[in-house]
């Protein structure tokens, strides 16, 4: 059994981690400052400790990081378009916390730290797939943030000899990814229109490609950086499933799933969106052992359930 914090744990990817860690038996901190995280989202796992406030605290950090031997750092605010809107919030959620938690968890004596990197940090290569010694090139305040914050992971490594390692997600979905606002993920915002019988909004042409990656891949990623034996310190390392998909094709194949045929209704595009998005995998395949476990579909088909409404409870009659 080892000790795990999971920051941003009441939040979408973080909880299907703290979720995955108690079932293997480990013990999980969760720090979040529920500003996008949900209480909620740890109810069916108990034995979990939680511990709400803003990592960009030094002292809240240091709570947080104590005793811990694994921090897994997923605490974010997580949207372009939210970035573009206010810069300074995402700024100090992105980038000040993790600066704040690499501190504590450095001086706790952490044994490893996984950071949750983004695909957004490559911006529009002029090559795909998209592999970790390209350049990158932030298109919004949110890609630069997320870049800056991987990049202080790297120097805590090489600074001090703490080890770092960053997942660079892309494009993940799947249960408890908030369909609740306009700046949720693509694939939530669908589910939540199809089953309503709404036209769902695509921002461009919707020919822009993805590499979506449904949340269980991510968590076996994430666990694998975790406990390498490999030379893992200081590598960036893709987790995504190699494919890619329009969102134009996407929304038609959850048309087929829902058993709908919605047409989107189409906007101007969105500032700081990167045009196509594909991963390379093979560095975490050479140096985790990863490969994609739940393809695009079988993803969708969860993620939809997941979204179904409820039926309505039975009135005793
Ligand atoms: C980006 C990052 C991703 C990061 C995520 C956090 C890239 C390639 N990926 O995702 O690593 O984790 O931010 O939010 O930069 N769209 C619609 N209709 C909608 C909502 C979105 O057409 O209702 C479009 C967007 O304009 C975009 C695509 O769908 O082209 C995906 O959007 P979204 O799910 O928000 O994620 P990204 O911005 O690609």
């Amino acid at each position: 059994m080892a000790s795990y914090l999971v920051t941003g744990g009441a939040g979408f990817i973080g909880s299907h981690l703290a979720t995955e860690l108690i079932r293997r038996g480990h013990r999980v901190r969760v720090a979040d400052s529920l500003i996008t995280g949900k209480r909620h989202n740890l109810d069916h796992i108990s034995a979990v400790e939680f511990l709400e406030g803003d990592l960009a605290d030094a002292s809240f950090a240091q709570r947080a990081a104590e005793g811990m031997e694994y921090v897994l750092h997923q605490a974010a605010i997580p949207s372009v378009p939210r970035s573009v809107k206010d810069p300074l919030t995402s700024n100090r959620a992105n980038i000040d916390a993790t600066l704040s938690i690499l501190v504590a968890a450095r001086d706790a004596g952490v044994k490893r730290f996984v950071y949750a990197g983004s695909s957004s940090a490559y911006g529009n290569t002029p090559t795909l797939p998209k592999r970790e010694d390209m350049p990158t090139n932030p298109l919004s305040p949110y890609a630069l943030q997320k870049l800056v914050a991987e990049q202080y992971c790297q120097m805590f490594t090489r600074l001090y000899g703490f080890e770092t390692v960053t997942t660079r997600y892309f494009n993940v979905f799947g249960p408890r990814q908030d369909p609740g606002s306009p700046y949720s993920g693509v694939i939530s915002l669908f589910s939540t229109a199809l089953l309503r019988g709404r036209q769902p909004v695509i921002y461009g042409d919707g020919e822009q490609t993805r590499d979506f990656t449904y949340v269980a891949n991510v968590v076996d990623g994430v666990l694998r950086a975790c406990e390498a034996q490999t030379q893992v310190a200081g590598e960036v390392i893709n987790v995504a499933t190699a494919g890619r998909i329009s969102l134009n094709e996407l929304l038609g194949v959850m048309n087929a799933i829902v058993g709908t045929n919605l047409q989107p209704i189409y906007k101007e595009e969105r500032a700081g969106d990167v045009k196509d998005s594909q991963a390379d995998i093979s560095k975490a395949k050479a140096l985790l052992g990863y490969t994609p476990i739940v393809g695009l579909e079988e993803g969708l088909r969860h993620t939809i359930e997941w979204c179904r409404p409820s039926p309505p409870a039975p009135t005793g009659r």
